[in-house]
This record gives C-alpha cells, structure tokens and sequence, in this order.
C-alpha cells in the first residue's frame, strides 16, 4: 500500500520511526512533511493526509502531533477520513478490522518510539472484515457526515 504520513512539530520527532516502520513492513510512503521541528499547525497535515487518501494518491495515512488528539479531530472532519487515535496495540488493529479506519493518529509526547513502531505494524497489517454488522455502522456514520 502506499501510506501518506504528515506530522507538525510535536509529532516530527517519530515521524522517521513511522517511516522506518511503514517501510518494514512492505509498504511505501509518501511523505508529507514536517519536513522539520519548526512549529507548525497539525490541521494542514491532517488536510495534506486526507487529501491523499481522497484522491487516491494514498491507501492509508498516519499521522502525528503533540498528543495525536488534534490530527484525529482534524482529519475526522473531511469526507471518507475515519481516523483512529490508538495507543494500544489492540485499538490499532481493530480501528481496521471494525471501523475501516484508513488514518493512524500517533501522539509522540505521550508513547515512544518502541511502541509507535508496533502499532504502526499492527495498523498496517490490519485488514477491514466486512461483517454486516460493521458495514451497518459505517453506513450510520456516513450518513451523519452527509446530514453535516
Ligand atoms: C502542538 O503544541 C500540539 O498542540 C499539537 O501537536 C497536538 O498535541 C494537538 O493535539
């Protein structure tokens, strides 16, 4: 798959982690920047990422701030995004398998490098099951995005 990664500057530190990562596991990235630590606003990220994923430039993205709780209510606001903010192993597989997730949010000030790496894996390894259930759901979602 080709992953779209964007961080601002809380989340630049491990944006090479998520690299490195995205990478192991067979995948290829498109990165969006930070390109550095200079303060910066994680919306436009959150827009670079989903727009990738809109267009079709991007299967996936991950994305990363401060805490990952500002790129996941940003991202959450463009049409077909489905952010997921996890920082635990299980959350990071089954945001795919239950909810189609098809944005990571990660929050480098709160969990380390270690941890970032496996549930980047966990995330990407991760496959939507399609059960009617799930589908019901997301079809009540979308339609919440389209009534605004
Ligand atoms: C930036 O200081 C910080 O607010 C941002 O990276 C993020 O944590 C927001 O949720």
């Amino acid at each position: 798959m080709q992953i779209a990664v964007g961080a601002d500057h809380g989340g630049f530190p491990l944006k090479d982690e998520v690299i490195r990562a995205v990478t192991a596991a067979g995948h290829e990235v498109l990165d969006l920047g930070a390109c550095d630590a200079t303060p910066s606003d994680y919306p436009d990220f959150a827009l670079l990422v989903g727009r990738a994923i809109q267009e079709g430039r991007a299967d996936r993205g991950i994305l990363l701030c401060g805490s990952g709780v500002g790129a996941s209510i940003a991202a959450n606001k463009l049409h077909g995004i489905r952010a997921g903010l996890c920082h635990d192993i299980y959350s990071a597989h089954q945001c795919v398998e239950h909810d189609n997730a098809n944005v990571l949010c990660l929050g480098p000030r709160i969990i380390g490098p270690a941890l970032i790496a496996e549930l980047v894996t966990a995330f990407l390894n991760a496959q939507f099951t399609g059960e009617e259930r799930h589908l019901r759901r997301l079809a009540k979602i979308a339609a919440m995005e389209k009534s605004g």
